[in-house]
Formats: structure tokens, C-alpha cells, sequence
């Protein structure tokens, strides 16, 4: 089993450049389905979820694979020869069920095991369900697996009781092909959905008001493949601005649209680290001290779920007490009980946890429970005294490419270790 083993106490200080993200890259892989040929996706990150939305898309006959200069992930649907992804693979991550989507409009049918992914709540799919359901699909579930089936698919009006991101996704990309227009009603508005209406627009289909509550799509019959670059991941730049912060060190992070930032650079600004944003990325400078804040948990351009840990993490050492309120995922904070073995002092009350800064951290053996709660232990870590181990690392590995040699180069003492 390999961890992550850190010497916490060092400033942070340096350049750090942040890869393509990986929420937008795996909807758009699931899209290059709806076209016949060869679509490419640069910037993509070299991440597990990633290779496995590829090790997916090879059972179904699908050819993946890099470019020689390992810059763009090529897809080339033309040998497709299946609609059931494999079981096993799919439970390994939720978004695998964004093949539904592109599965049903191209090919009128698909089978699919329920999906796995971070246990961070139930996670249902019935919006993505209700919503295919207004498209004309029929469903059949039954010992673990749905069985879907349509004609082609006829656009609608759907309204989303939440702003699903995942479900906005598979809603967007079934109508791409469907007979009419569809309108996504109470859509949601993540950087990730422009991305995937950019990449979909590229291929031909017809989408206005992405990256607003109203997405409008008309169907068209035919898409072609397209190459795009994926956008910079908003989460793992986040996570680095938290590090830098943490630590008190300072550090410029490359590859980054600051405009997906805002909500986590007011709250750091609030909580007294300085933030510059500027032509060449954005500073963090982290302070003596950090002040304490309150945080709510908010579908985009509100306060991110996915960067929630992170900001635990560095609260925990704050000079007085703040609140943090999950209001996206009912199960998010596995990394409250982690954080404790390091001589954080947090509570769980309902919904919020409340966090009473202590004057250190101290290092010792946790677990990643979770993607993001992987993120915000490598933090405590950073700034903890002693030694941290992190387990089950797994989890981080799915979303952060190359994470201990980015930290390495800013002056992390971080290791992988085989154990
Ligand atoms: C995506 C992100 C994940 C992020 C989350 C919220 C990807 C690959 N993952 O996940 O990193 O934390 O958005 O920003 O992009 N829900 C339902 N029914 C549904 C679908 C969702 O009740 O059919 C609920 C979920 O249980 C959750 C909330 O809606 O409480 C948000 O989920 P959703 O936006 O769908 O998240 P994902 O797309 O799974």
C-alpha cells in the first residue's frame, strides 16, 4: 500500500502550474461518444478517474490513447461495438454514468451498473433518470444495473429540483441529438458545463445559456468529432492557494481563470491571506496569522463543496472560531474525525462543523477518506509539526496529477512511500 509521507513546518515558496481539469475532462471524453471518428482532448490530465473513463471507453470497443508528445487524449469512436460498460469499472466512479447521456442519443440503448465514486453522501441519479425519462428513455433496474432504451430521443422542457452538475451534463448531452429543443431549467452553472457546451458546440450541436440557470439546446442530427483544449482545474488550484496559505509561504500559481476562483479568493482574502491576481496567475501570500471565517457550501459561483476540506484544514489553526455549512452532499465531512487526530478541534453539529482554531496542528497517521478530504490532510500536513501519513491515498490520486512533485518543487518535504 503506497501513502504520503510529509515533513510539515515549510513555507511553501515558488511556482506551481495547475493541470487540465479533471470534472470537465470527463464529460468531455463521455461526449466524444456522440460523434463518429477521432476527437481530441488536450490538456487532459493523466489521473486515475481518467484512465478509468478510458478503460471504459476501450470496452466498448473505443480506441483511447495519448499523442506521442502526451498532450492530447485521442478518442476514436469508430470501432465502437458495445453499449454496456463494464460494472466493475463503472462503480469505481460516479461520472461514469455521464455515458448514459451520449450512449442513449447515439445508439437508442445502453446498460449500465449503478455508479460508485467518493463516499460523500447517497448520491442518487434519480434527476438524471427524471430528466431522460422527459426525453422519451425508458428504464428497467433491477440487481444493481439499469436497463435503458429509446427511440430517438425528443427534446423537452426539464426543470432540476437541484442544480445537478452531473446531471445537467448527461441532460445536455442526450439533447445534442434529440428531435427538438430541450430546456434545462435550474442548470448548473459550473466552469465545467461551458467547457463541455464549448466542446459540444465545436461538434456541431446548437446550445445557448450555458453558465446560466437556462440551458437551451436544439437538437440536431449529426455531430462531428472536434479537438479542444480542456480549461485549467479550478480545484486543484484552489487547493495549492490553500497550501500556500497554510503554510505562510508564498506562491504564484500558473494555468488558472481567475473568474472560477472568486468565491474561494474572497474567503481567503476574508480570512487575511493576500491574494494577487495577474496576467501570469494568481499570488498567494499567506499571513502571520489567519482570521477566522464562515463558510457555506453553495452550487456554483457559490462556495465550492469540492474545496471545502481544504479550507478546514486551514481554519483549524485560525486565531478564534468558524463554521463551515455543507449544503451540496449531506456526508462531507469524514475528514473532521482525520483532522482531529492532528489535534484539530472541530465539532459536527447537523449540518456544519465548527472549528476552533488551535496554535498547531501536529503530524501523525490519517487517512485519505476522500478525494478532497486527500487535499486538505496534505495541507494539514504542510503546516503540521512532525510527521504525516497519509493512507489510502488512492482517493487523491484519482483528481491530482502529479501532486507530491508539484509540492516537492515549492520546497514540500513530501514523499509516495511503498509500504
Ligand atoms: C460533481 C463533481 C464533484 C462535485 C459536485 C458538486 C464531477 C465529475 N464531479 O459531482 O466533484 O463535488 O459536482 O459540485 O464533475 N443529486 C441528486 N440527484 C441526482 C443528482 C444529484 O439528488 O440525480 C444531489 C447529490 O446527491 C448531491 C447534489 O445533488 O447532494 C449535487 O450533486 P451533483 O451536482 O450531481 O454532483 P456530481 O455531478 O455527482
Amino acid at each position: 500500500m503506497k501513502k504520503i509521507v510529509i515533513e510539515g513546518g515549510t513555507p511553501l515558496r515558488g511556482e506551481i502550474t495547475v493541470s487540465g481539469a479533471k470534472n470537465a475532462v470527463l464529460p468531455l471524453i463521455a461526449s466524444s461518444l456522440l460523434a463518429d471518428g477521432v476527437s481530441r482532448i488536450c490538456e487532459a490530465p493523466w489521473l486515475a478517474d481518467v484512465n478509468t473513463m478510458c478503460q471504459v471507453l476501450e470496452h466498448l470497443g473505443i480506441q483511447v490513447g495519448f499523442t506521442q508528445d502526451s498532450n492530447c487524449l485521442e478518442i476514436d469512436t469508430s470501432t465502437l461495438n458495445g453499449i454496456e460498460p463494464p460494472g466493475e469499472l463503472v462503480r469505481k466512479m460516479r461520472a461514469s454514468f455521464l455515458l448514459m447521456g451520449p450512449l442513449l442519443a447515439r445508439y437508442g440503448a445502453a446498460k449500465m451498473s449503478l455508479p460508485g465514486g467518493c463516499a460523500i453522501g447517497s448520491r442518487p441519479i434519480d434527476l438524471h433518470l427524471k430528466g431522460l425519462e422527459a426525453m422519451g428513455a425508458h428504464f428497467n433496474i433491477g440487481h444493481g444495473y439499469i436497463d435503458a432504451q429509446a427511440q430517438r430521443l425528443r427534446g423537452n422542457r426539464i426543470y432540476l429540483d437541484f442544480p445537478s452538475v452531473g446531471a445537467t451534463e448527461n441532460l445536455m448531452m442526450a439533447a445534442t441529438l434529440a428531435e427538438g429543443a430541450t430546456i434545462i431549467e435550474n442548470a448548473a452553472e459550473e466552469p465545467e458545463i461551458v467547457d463541455l457546451a464549448n466542446f459540444l458546440s465545436a461538434m456541431g450541436a446548437k446550445i445557448k445559456g450555458a453558465g446560466t440557470k437556462v440551458i437551451r439546446i436544439e437538437g440536431v442530427n449529426h455531430l462531428q468529432p472536434v479537438t479542444h483544449v480542456v480549461i485549467p482545474d479550478r480545484i486543484e488550484a484552489g487547493s495549492y492557494m490553500l497550501a500556500a496559505a497554510a503554510t505562510g509561504g508564498e506562491m504564484l500559481i500558473c494555468n488558472v481563470i481567475d473568474e472560477h476562483l472568486k468565491s474561494v479568493t474572497a474567503k481567503l482574502q476574508e480570512s487575511g491571506v493576500e491574494v494577487i491576481e495577474g496576467e501570469e496567475g494568481i499570488l498567494v501570500r499567506g499571513p502571520d496569522a489567519i482570521n477566522p471565517v464562515n463558510i457555506k457550501t453553495l452550487p456554483y459561483p457559490g462556495f465550492p463543496t469540492d474545496m471545502q476540506a481544504q479550507f478546514m484544514a486551514l481554519l483549524s489553526v485560525a486565531k478564534g472560531s468558524s463554521i463551515i455549512t455543507e449544503t451540496v452532499f449531506e456526508n462531507r465531512f469524514m475528514h473532521v474525525a482525520q483532522l482531529s487526530l492532528m489535534a484539530g478541534d472541530i465539532r459536527i453539529e447537523g449540518h456544519s462543523a465548527v472549528i476552533n482554531g488551535v496554535s498547531r496542528l501536529k503530524g501523525a497517521r490519517v487517512e485519505a477518506t476522500d478525494l478532497r478530504a486527500g487535499a486538505a490532510m496534505i495541507i494539514a500536513g504542510l503546516m503540521a509539526e512532525g510527521r504525516t501519513e497519509i493512507e489510502n491515498i488512492c482517493h487523491i490520486e484519482r483528481g491530482y496529477a502529479n501532486i507530491c512533485q508539484k509540492f516537492e518543487q515549492v520546497g514540500a518535504k513530501i514523499k509516495i512511500v511503498d509500504d
